[in-house]
């Protein structure tokens, strides 16, 4: 990653701007966990429209630049261009820098890989959905895209290879009816409008035999494709393990909705490489396949991420919960917080919170004690809105 290790200096004036990039603000750290630590920077930073921060810390008796991991965007350039001009202005010794020669590879934008943000905000269809989750080589779903070109394919993965492989198979075949999201699937369900999906397909799954909570299969999981499956829609697993099989025909039975139809060595058009491998070896295919039967509530995905009070940002710094607080569904975590010294009752707090599997990291801006999430809200997972509404009593005591 690009990086500059200068002499230390004093801290730039903000705001300023130098080759047209902003610096809004910077904030110091404050040591709230009273653990020996040194004091570092946030430089809140504006470049062609992108927001981020860089983070500036000692580096034995100097200090070290470089961009702030939480608040990370793309290009790369962007970042290197705000390095540059900081140490430019800061009329900084340059010790060591690689922001003009280190080339970064760049992710390829590909027209049917989505980014989570889209299904989210922009993903509209009137077509019937179908979902595959964990495609793996993808033989099922580029099978199934072929076959049905009225139907739009959504594939989830979370292994890159696979996902870049399916894309080349893609533009190959020249199918163009399949969005593919590198997303956890066991969260992806919450973006999806209700009774829109006509299956979805979850075959071979890793069996997690040792850790069970990481199955795909839960009581949450099954409630939420009940509720994005339309009237007659189907959630589809084939496994070959007997102890996977087990499992979720008792998660499903459990849950009154819905029928359940139960298959041993059911042969499909398409078989995939698992299925080959286990097949040779002569163990038992079981597909467990739940039939939806009810209509289900819409949802709102406009979530308001708001904080509608003012804070006195110190006292803050001295009240705020430095231990994580778990509840049943969700978790928050204030790491750390900042002080910006040159404005008012302002800092930034940072806090990891939402989904245990999938947490997320932001910063909560505080400026005049009006609170928001920098670079935007968080994902609206009921996770999340349950920790946004657990940190907004935390900061309104
Ligand atoms: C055993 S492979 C089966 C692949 C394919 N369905 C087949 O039948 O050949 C399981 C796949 O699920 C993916 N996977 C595991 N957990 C996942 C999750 N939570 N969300 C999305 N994909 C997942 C893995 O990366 C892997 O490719």
């Amino acid at each position: 990653m690009p990086h500059i290790l200068f002499e230390k200096n004093d801290l730039i004036r903000v705001p300023s701007i130098k080759n047209d990039i902003e610096f809004d603000f910077i904030a110091k750290s404050y040591n709230f966990t009273q653990k020996e630590r040194k004091t570092e920077y946030r430089v809140a930073v504006k470049n062609q429209n992108k927001e981020f921060m860089l983070s500036l810390k000692p580096k034995d008796e100097n200090f070290m630049i470089k961009a702030d991991k939480v608040t990370r965007i793309s290009p790369v350039a962007l970042i290197k261009g705000a390095l540059n001009a900081y140490v430019e202005l800061n009329n900084a010794k340059v010790l060591f820098s690689n922001t003009n020669n280190l080339i970064v590879k760049e992710d390829t934008v590909h027209e049917y890989l989505k980014d989570i943000n889209y299904f989210v905000n922009d993903f509209k269809t009137n077509k019937e959905i179908q979902i595959e989750i964990g495609f793996g080589s993808g033989r099922h779903l580029l099978h199934q895209a072929k076959t049905n070109p009225d139907i739009q394919f959504i594939g989830l993965e979370i292994h890159y290879p696979s996902i870049e492989q399916l894309l080349k198979q893609l533009e190959l075949q020249n199918i163009t009816n399949v969005l593919v999201v590198n997303y956890d699937a066991r969260l992806f369900m919450e973006f999806i409008e209700s009774n829109k999906v006509g299956k979805i397909f979850v075959h071979f799954p890793v069996p997690w035999d040792k850790k069970p909570h990481r199955r795909i299969y839960s009581d949450e999981f099954v409630n939420e494709a009940l509720r994005v499956l339309k009237i007659g829609g189907t959630l589809e697993l084939r496994t070959d393990s007997r102890k996977y099989f087990d499992f979720s025909t008792e998660v499903l039975t459990k849950l009154p909705k819905g029928r359940i139809t139960i298959d041993i060595n059911k042969d499909l058009a398409v078989s995939s490489k698992y299925e080959d491998r286990w097949k040779k070896q002569g163990k038992n295919i079981y597909d467990v396949t739940l039939e939806s039967w009810n209509e289900d509530e819409k949802i709102d995905l406009n979530v308001d991420f708001s904080f509608e009070f003012k804070i006195d940002f110190s006292k803050i710094l001295t009240s705020i919960p430095t231990k994580s607080i778990i509840e049943k569904n969700y978790f928050v975590h204030v790491e750390e917080l900042y002080i910006i010294e040159n404005m008012e009752n302002s800092g930034l707090i940072k806090v990891t919170m939402g989904n245990f599997d999938r947490p997320v990291t932001k910063y909560l801006l505080v400026k005049d004690g009006f609170i928001s999430y920098y670079q935007g809200n968080p994902l609206p997972t009921s996770s999340n809105i349950n920790a946004h509404k657990k940190l907004k009593e935390i900061l309104s005591k």
